[in-house]
């Protein structure tokens, strides 16, 4: 993994007892590299026969010019979180989006006609609006910044040829709890709530979440943010980080090995270490 800083990441525990529990002869290793050097970084894949890395944050953008190859996902979203060394070709691929919507499909909610709010116009925010528009969900973006928001429906939109996608700020109380009373999923991408900021809560009407709403909300540390504390006790079903950050992590693990890893094993991993 190439991120900065890595100090915390979760990946290497999980993607090191996937290869254990396989037998596999690899390691996962995380390396801390500077904004200004994911070229060179990322280009030595190819001079030590590294078989692929993940990128986070400052790197998901950056690396699409050092690649060979983008895999059509990645060149949607223009964000690249798996990189895979195919005899010294470099291909792109962004596992976010699967890692977003296969815990939902598990869950047993199908986005197809629903009605979604997401809240952020962030990175992750990106690959969950484009990949709830595709299949088929009407998604109201509500953030902070509007320009952010208004920005990121124009894209999804121009990207499936259709107006899924409008917004609103998150002051427009009174619209704001209408589209979440008449909403099947709500999907918190801000990083608000998140450790050690835990006692945050999106600015939302809380008295507009309801039983008929999914509350997926990325986070994973702490595993129980407080909006899911609060949608949890109106009687709405939800969802934490947890099992994006796994199937994320399975998928590239997949696209570097062509096995598919114990989802168990990982997901244990991902408890242990949030429990450290
Ligand atoms: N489970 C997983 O595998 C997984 C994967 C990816 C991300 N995540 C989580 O998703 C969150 C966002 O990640 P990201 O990469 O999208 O970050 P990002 O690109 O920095 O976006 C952050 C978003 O949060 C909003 N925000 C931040 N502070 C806020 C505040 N005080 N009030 C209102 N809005 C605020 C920002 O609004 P503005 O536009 O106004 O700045 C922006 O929309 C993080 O908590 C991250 O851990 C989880």
């Amino acid at each position: 993994m190439f991120g900065y800083p890595v100090e915390h990441t979760l990946s290497p525990a999980m993607h090191n007892a996937a290869i254990a529990a396989l037998g596999l002869h690899y390691v996962y290793i995380p390396f801390s590299v500077p904004p200004d050097q994911i070229g060179p970084a990322i280009r030595s894949l190819v001079a030590l026969g590294i078989i692929g890395v993940n990128l986070t944050i400052p790197h998901k953008e950056r690396v699409l010019p050092y690649l060979d190859q983008i895999a059509p996902e990645a060149q949607a979203l223009g964000a690249v979180n798996t990189v895979h060394n195919v005899e010294s070709r470099l291909i792109g691929y962004n596992t976010d989006d699967r890692g977003f919507t296969e815990p939902l499909r598990a869950a047993g909610f199908s986005p197809q006609g629903k009605r979604a709010v997401v809240l952020g116009a962030g990175g992750a925010a990106r690959a969950v609006t484009h990949r709830l528009a595709r299949d088929g969900a009407q998604i109201t973006l509500v953030n902070r910044t509007p320009e952010r928001a208004q920005a990121l429906a124009d894209e999804v939109n121009r990207s499936v040829g259709r107006e899924m996608v409008d917004w609103l700020h998150f002051a427009e109380r009174t619209r704001l709890t209408d589209v979440m009373k008449g909403a099947q999923l709500l999907v918190n991408t801000t990083s608000v709530g998140m450790s050690p900021n835990y006692q945050a809560i999106p600015p939302i009407p809380l008295d507009a979440l309801h039983p008929g709403l999914f509350v997926y909300d990325l986070i994973y540390r702490p595993q129980e943010t407080r909006l899911l504390a609060a949608a949890r006790a109106v009687g709405a079903q939800t969802l934490n980080g947890i099992a994006m950050l796994v199937h994320q992590g399975a998928a590239a693990f997949e696209i570097w090995t062509g096995t598919r890893p114990p989802l168990d094993v990982m997901e244990q991993a991902v408890l242990a270490g949030l429990e450290r």
